[in-house]
């Protein structure tokens, strides 16, 4: 089943003179139980891209529908509602809350969404996969940035969405953690059947996708 379908998606900022095309027609469908790679260079519109797939923007003209459902159609309730139950994002700047304890972010996401979250022993797995168990009474600056782009990683699966978008999510990360991560996102798809979706310009990630698009200046095009 396909989970996020872009139809036809433009994304202009700024006005008149100073406006700028970022993202082009842009057609793309992502599956449950599958990993999707979107590879770009730097300012070619993936963080664009992600988040306008993921609810976060909306764009200038195009329709997003997620599980069926066509973003346009709902309040702003409603998309974050559907935001909470069914998505997790990496976020490209990792987003943690600056004075919180590494625990109590996690802690945070419980409070935000009750239900439906990971078990404690299947939360426990991710952390220790991601190799953060003894980071767990720390304050996001006194990480290094590999140690928060995998504390963002476990807090974006931790309300175990059905989809997940991760934006760079391996930047910050030696070929070792590489490996792990994109093992845990393609576990994730197959044996789960999440669908992961993951913007980079890492091509140590290509192995592990299932289906590749690339972007370039704002044109997405399948990689067969
Ligand atoms: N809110 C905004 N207002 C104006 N221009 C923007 C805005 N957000 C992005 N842009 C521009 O859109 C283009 C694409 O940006 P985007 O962040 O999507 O690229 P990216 O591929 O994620 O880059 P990077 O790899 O550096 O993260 C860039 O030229 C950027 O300057
Ligand atoms: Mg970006």
């Amino acid at each position: 089943m396909a989970t996020v379908i872009l139809n036809e998606i433009n994304k202009y900022f700024g006005e008149k003179k100073n406006r700028i095309h970022v993202l082009t027609e842009v057609n793309f469908k992502a599956q449950e139980g599958e990993l999707c790679l979107v590879l770009g260079p730097s300012g070619s519109g993936k963080s664009t891209f992600l988040t306008i797939a993921g609810g976060i923007q909306t764009p200038s003209s195009g329709e997003v529908i997620i599980e069926g459902v066509k973003l346009d159609n709902l309040s702003k309730k409603q998309r974050e509602r559907l935001r909470l139950e069914k998505i997790g994002f990496v976020l490209q700047n990792y987003s943690l809350v600056p004075y919180l304890r590494v625990k109590e972010q996690f802690e945070l996401a419980k409070r935000v969404k009750r239900e439906g979250n990971l078990s404690d022993d299947d939360f426990k797995k991710i952390i220790n996969q991601l190799g953060i168990e003894d980071l767990l009474d720390q304050y996001p600056k006194e990480l290094s940035g590999g140690q928060r782009q995998r504390v963002a990683i476990a807090r974006a699966l931790y309300s175990n969405p059905a989809i997940i978008f991760a934006d760079e999510p391996t930047a910050a990360l030696d070929s070792q953690r590489v490996t792990e991560v994109g093992n845990l996102f393609k576990d994730l798809a197959h044996e789960q059947n999440k669908s992961v979706i993951i913007v980079t310009h890492d091509l140590r990630l290509k192995q592990y996708a299932d289906r590749v698009y690339e972007i370039m200046d704002g044109t997405l095009k399948e990689d067969n």
